[in-house]
């Protein structure tokens, strides 16, 4: 059953529940369309709840077979079940026993939430919301409850059966051709973290002995014969857990620790206790099928997925509002896990540009809201960046607040307190403020405040006094919902740069001795004194705030920082700053002369001729240009993509052919005939070499072509073959250019995941026929609608990679888009809703397109029965 309009859920109305689940036991009897399950809930009245009330347990699409308290059958007129509910109208006000049993069917199971089979493998999904679709329950992450699962099935069907906790029986079931295993997991939970996996799968294991001496095994499954692929995951298992030990004090607990890869999943990966269900392009790596952005990712994740082990397993959250508690907080974690395997620099310059493209965009759009949102209608659309990436921005900004030490004490203090609970943001914070002795109150606003502060930021050089003013003003635009903005607590990380790069001890009492100013009201500013000669600001290093940096530099200050900032990021940053303004110059002009870019060509050479070698990882950062839609989002209003993407080429097309020498020289100096490695070293220089040859390429396509060929063709490694053909879709249309895309899926037409990134790289290609291609490319065997990795990587990079195309002046890219959304919300509403988001920044955009942009989601708002997902995404947006 669907519902137009789902009733919205309020923070405010939070309540505990009138019941609490102690114990679960479940008997869930595998079959491909009809698993039958049974579970016995120890279910007693919740002291904190209301005496009286009736037991609602939540279902969705549930079928009931049978029903008892302590048992004995209920008569009809003592309870009711709907597909969505299970009513018990005077429950006992005892403790008591209640069994129930359902039955799902697996293979129709498109949603990909609750139980469900992904190429023969049965797994289960069950955050947000999955668990009431395998029974009822009391649905909600502050009911917890120890669990104890019993798994059944075809010993040949399913001869891999895994649970939750530690695995305590197994066996044959004589007489018949099923099997059985039994798993205990002794940690209370909530419903959303657990997991079942049955099928055949391979595995790679190994033995980890815990810091505080817990022996146990850790292992990842992956599809028959790809096991091969799944030794980088478990090495990076082992590093996220020896890390978690080493800076956070966070150890095992439990025997064994099971990673599982399926190949059809709507997220990235879920943290199910002791049983992580991954989406297999996060597990499966070898140099011949992985980039090197896809062993960063898998590294990511893995960590992600475990962290939450503390941070979101053993520490849960209350309600979900509180989200972001373990979202925003084990991103931050990840984030520092990668700083400290690879190089801290680079990591942050990446983090910093998802957090721009992705965060600052929805929250200058209507789907705008705060990092704890006050209300929803459907939970699984609130798995946002502004939760991820702007909530781990929040827990930075916590650190450099009240200082490393205070802050790894009130971690100390929240994982004592808190451990076996469902906690709120308040109690999280309240560790940090009685470790640091400080009132939190006003940095809480970070998580009520929706937009993105801006920043003003001016100096005074006084020659004769010997000073210099720096002064701060802050705003931050009306988002939905919230017209009247604060000032919120803004560390600025900050230095005095000398104009010939010397040293300058300049001295304010505002300044922290760590560089850091707090910027806590509308305005204020800071007096520096003994400043010996006139300074270049360098301010919010590493960005220590999620906010955007209005400082007016001449180009000569942006280079004096490119040069000399001891800061790596606002290097880079500098870089970045004096690329923007130029190509937001030039976006305004009908025929954009690519000369202008000459400056900044000069800028980039002395600064590879000075650093390129030494770290490549981070010169490759620095010549890489905001991508459109940066541009786009500093233009702001009637933004024409077409425009932006000629000034960037104009621009690119001059770099590369100014620094064409140089760039030809470190191609040669940076090759290696080493075997493959992904270490951060060896990825750096591969991400040099190909950032050259796609300047080369812009400069001279002809003499770009001919690399591109040989690099296709010589490469031992997916990274390098891949960004050959990213360049060569780059170059105009000719017969040797899609010959070489029909190599490339010859060579691969076996691996999915290696076509996920053909896919991806044609829908985003920036021409007239790309449309065409893409609805050619959706008839191609290897597409599936059903398949959420196909999905993303053919219609999401059109509508997200692909700024002129799915922004068309004629409308037929949001045409398409809306089609597609429609199509698939009849089958899986989480992945067509998260489509339709790509729509964010329609208000932005130029008349005409605003038109077609509005015209297509009003389509898509008419349609009878659409998803509570994607009903909520397309009236937001329109609204
Ligand atoms: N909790 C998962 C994570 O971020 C994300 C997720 C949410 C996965 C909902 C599936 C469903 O680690
Ligand atoms: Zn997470």
């Amino acid at each position: 059953m669907r519902t137009e309009t789902a009733p919205v859920v309020r923070l405010v109305d939070y309540r505990p529940s009138d019941f609490l689940i102690d114990r679960v036991e479940l008997d869930v009897r595998l079959h491909p369309s009809e698993t039958r399950i049974k579970a016995i809930l120890s279910i007693r009245p919740n002291p904190a709840g209301r005496a009286d009330a009736p037991l609602i347990l939540d279902g969705d699409e549930l079928r009931l077979l049978d029903l008892a308290v302590d048992g004995t059958a209920l008569p009809p007129d003592a309870f009711a079940a709907t597909p969505q509910n299970l009513t018990l109208f005077d429950p006992p006000r005892a403790p008591f026993r209640l069994t129930i049993e359902t039955v799902v069917d697996p293979s129709a199971n498109t949603k990909l939430m609750g139980l469900y089979r992904s190429g023969g493998v049965y797994c289960t999904q069950c955050e947000a919301e999955g668990f009431r679709r395998i029974t009822y329950f009391l649905d909600r992450p502050d009911v917890l409850s120890v669990y104890t699962t019993r798994i059944e099935a075809e010993a040949g069907e399913a001869p891999v059966l895994l649970g939750n906790g530690n695995p305590v029986a197994a066996g044959a079931i004589p007489g018949t051709s099923r099997h059985f295993a039994v798993w205990e997991d002794p940690h209370p939970k909530p419903a959303y973290l657990f997991a079942i996996v049955g099928g055949r799968l391979d595995r790679v294991a190994e033995p980890y002995r815990t810091a505080d001496g817990r022996d146990a095994e850790i292992a990842v499954y992956v599809e028959p014969g790809k096991s091969e692929r799944a030794a980088f995951a478990l090495d990076a298992l082992r590093r996220s857990m020896r890390w978690d030990e080493r800076v956070f004090g966070r150890n095992y607990d439990l025997d064994v620790f099971n990673v599982v890869a399926v190949s059809d999943f709507n997220m990235g990966a879920m943290e199910n206790k002791g049983l992580n269900i991954f989406n297999d392009k996060y597990v499966l790596a070898s140099p011949q099928t992985a980039t090197d952005t896809d062993y960063a990712n898998i590294e990511a994740i893995i960590a992600h997925e475990y962290f939450h082990n503390w941070t979101g397993n053993r520490i849960t959250c209350r309600d979900w509002f509180q989200l972001c508690l373990k979202e925003g907080l084990t991103v931050f974690r990840d984030q520092e896990f990668s700083a400290d395997e690879r190089s801290r620099a680079v990591q942050r310059i990446g983090d910093v540009r998802t957090l721009r493209a992705r965060q600052f965009p929805e929250d200058a759009g209507p789907l705008s809201h705060p990092v704890r949102p006050t209300e929803y209608r459907e939970i699984n659309n609130f798995y946002t960046a502004t939760v991820y990436e702007k909530g781990a921005e929040i827990i930075r900004m916590l650190k450099s607040h009240i200082g490393a030490a205070d802050f790894a004490r009130g971690m100390n203090l929240y994982f004592e307190r808190c451990d076996g609970t469902a906690a709120t943001v308040e109690e999280f914070l309240a560790c940090f403020a009685e470790a640091s002795g400080r009132d939190l109150s006003h940095f809480a606003r970070w998580y009520a405040q929706a937009g993105t502060p801006r920043v003003v930021v001016s100096g005074t050089y006084d020659a004769g006094g010997r000073t210099y003013r720096l002064d701060l003003a802050q705003s931050t635009a009306p988002t939905p919902g919230q017209p009247l903005k604060e000032p919120v607590v803004i560390p600025v990380a900050l230095g005095l740069v000398a104009e010939d790069g010397g040293r300058l001890d300049a001295h304010s009492p505002r300044v922290r001795d760590d560089g850091v100013f707090v910027l806590d009201r509308a305005s204020d500013s800071i007096l520096f004194s003994d400043v010996a000669s006139r300074p270049v600001p360098s301010v919010f290093r590493g960005l220590s705030a999620p906010v955007r940096v209005a400082l007016d530099l001449s180009d000569a200050d942006l280079l004096t920082l490119l040069r000399h900032d001891t800061d790596p990021f606002n290097r880079w940053q500098a870089g970045q700053s004096l690329a923007t303004r130029l190509l937001v110059r030039l976006a305004g002009v009908s025929r954009p002369d690519g000369a202008e870019a000459e400056g900044l060509a000069q800028a980039l050479l002395a600064f590879l001729r000075g650093n390129a070698e030494a770290d490549p990882a981070f010169a490759a950062q620095v010549l890489s240009l905001p991508s459109e839609a940066e541009i786009a989002q500093e233009i702001a209003a009637d933004v024409d993509p077409d425009a932006i993407h000629r000034a960037r080429k104009a621009v690119r097309a001059h770099v590369g052919g100014a620094l064409r020498g140089e760039l030809m020289r470190l191609r040669d100096a940076l090759a290696s005939s080493a075997p493959y490695s992904p270490d951060a070293a060896s990825a750096g220089r591969r991400s040099l070499r190909n950032m050259a040859l796609e300047l080369i390429a812009a400069g001279d396509s002809g003499a770009g072509a001919g690399l591109v060929a040989a690099q296709y063709r010589d490469a031992d490694n997916m990274t390098d073959r891949l960004a050959a053909l990213a360049v060569n879709a780059g170059l105009p249309p000719s017969a040797e250019r899609e010959a070489l895309f029909q190599d490339f899926y010859d060579r691969y037409r076996a691996e999915p995941l290696v076509l996920d990134k053909w896919f991806a790289i044609q829908a985003a290609m920036p021409e007239d026929g790309t449309l065409e291609r893409v609805l050619r490319l959706m008839n191609d065997p290897a597409f599936s609608i059903t398949n959420p990795n196909r999905v993303r990587s053919l219609v999401g990079s059109f509508a997200l990679n692909n700024a002129t195309q799915f922004h068309r002046a004629d409308g037929r890219g949001y045409a398409f888009l809306a089609d597609m959304v429609v199509a698939l919300d009849g089958t899986n509403p989480q992945v067509a809703a998260r489509l339709l988001t790509a729509f964010g920044t329609w208000r932005t955009m130029s008349a005409e397109r605003r038109q077609g942009a509005e015209a297509a989601l009003r389509r898509v708002a008419s349609k009878p029965d659409l998803s509570p997902d994607v009903s909520d995404i397309v009236h937001r947006s329109l609204g």
